[in-house]
């Protein structure tokens, strides 16, 4: 994309340890933007009451206005006051989901409380809420009297970052800093659930998948993350994402891999896949690249940025993303190559 209009500031690599929090909680009462680690992937903080914070996010990531941002928090209390609750059967929701999931990677949508800024919801009336699962993260949220308003830490339309070093491969030069937090541990972003409704719906596909949810919350839950694909629930599923910088990601299923095995510049697979076809098919060609995933979902999503971002080494090559299969485990990685394709 086209560089915005703003000067080139220097971005602080921050340690994740008492020293670096400090000083990214010092940055972000200054109005600053940092990048911070979550479980999920790595986000872009800001004070979610700061309207100028939150147009420094939407301004470094070159992030569509329409496009609303998740508040996140490090307790139930402080969490439940960014929603304007007005039922016991909502509360109750918000109780189960809380608690089963919380710390963890769950955003819940419900009707805004009247103090979230117009800017964080572009102008919906619903807000996004999560307490994510990092410690650093928490600490950081344990000293600041406001919620950091957090996108996915990347340039938009780019793999969402699960390594500070992803962070700086977009950001680098736009942002205050980064904290080092190592790796993500689930690597795919937050499922996102809305419970003021008369049925509880799935917004966007996460790793806490719908029989969770049911499991949970002991009611039907309904999946909207597929609908309307030009006008979604989700605002921000409308839009392209996830694409690395290289000359195209194509998806192809199973059966078709064959035809690809010899031909295709990079591949993605799992494991079980690659041996299956290395057993019929022999070698593919010399300086052709093959990138194995895990069989097991956990592990594959964990480590599917880091792929996508390693294909950027080659950014004349083509990709071909072997599907995995179609069980609910999956549901999530599917939803998330089928929007990294271009
Ligand atoms: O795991 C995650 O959720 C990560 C980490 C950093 O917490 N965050 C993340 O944020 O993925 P972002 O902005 O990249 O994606 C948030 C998605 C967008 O598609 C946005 O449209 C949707 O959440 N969203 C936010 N508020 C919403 C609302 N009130 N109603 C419906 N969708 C909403
Ligand atoms: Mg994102």
């Amino acid at each position: 994309m086209n560089s915005p209009p703003f000067p080139i500031i220097k971005t602080l690599m921050l340690n994740g340890a008492d020293d670096g929090i400090q000083k990214a909680s010092f940055i972000l009462r200054k109005g600053g933007i940092v990048a911070v680690p979550t479980e999920t992937v790595y986000g872009l903080a800001g004070n979610g009451f700061d309207s100028c914070a939150i147009a420094k996010i939407f301004l470094a990531k070159g992030r569509p206005k329409e496009n609303p941002l998740i508040l996140h928090t490090d307790s139930f209390s402080k969490a439940a006051q960014l929603f304007a609750i007005d039922n016991a059967r909502f509360y109750q929701r918000l109780e189960k989901l809380a608690y089963a999931f919380w710390p963890g990677p769950l955003t819940i949508v419900a009707q805004k409380a009247s103090n979230v800024p117009d800017e964080v919801t572009a102008l919906m009336p619903s807000v996004g809420v999560r307490i994510p699962r990092h410690e650093t993260t928490l600490a950081l949220l344990r000293e600041l009297d406001f919620p950091l308003a957090m996108p996915s830490a990347n340039i938009s339309k780019r793999p969402s970052p699960t390594t500070a070093q992803h962070v700086l491969k977009t950001l680098d030069g736009r942002i205050d800093a980064v904290i080092e937090g190592g790796t993500c541990g689930v690597g795919i972003e937050s499922t996102i659930v809305q419970i003021d409704l008369e049925q509880v719906e799935i917004l966007r596909l996460g790793m806490i998948t719908k029989k969770l949810l049911e499991e949970c919350l002991l009611e039907p839950v309904i999946d909207k993350a597929h609908e309307h694909r030009e006008k979604p629930r989700c605002p921000g599923a409308a839009f392209l994402h996830y694409a690395p910088k290289i000359a195209s990601v194509k998806l192809i299923n199973k059966e078709d891999a064959e035809q690809s095995w010899h031909g295709a510049d990079m591949m993605l697979m799992r494991e079980s896949d690659c041996a299956e076809l290395l057993t019929k098919l022999g070698e593919r060609p010399q300086g052709s690249i093959t990138t194995i995933l895990s069989d097991d979902a956990d592990e594959f999503g964990h480590k599917l940025y880091d792929a996508l971002y390693g294909f950027e080494a080659y950014p004349k090559a083509h990709l071909t993303v072997v599907a995995p299969p179609k069980t609910y485990l999956w549901h999530a990685i599917h939803d998330r190559l089928s929007r990294s394709v271009f």
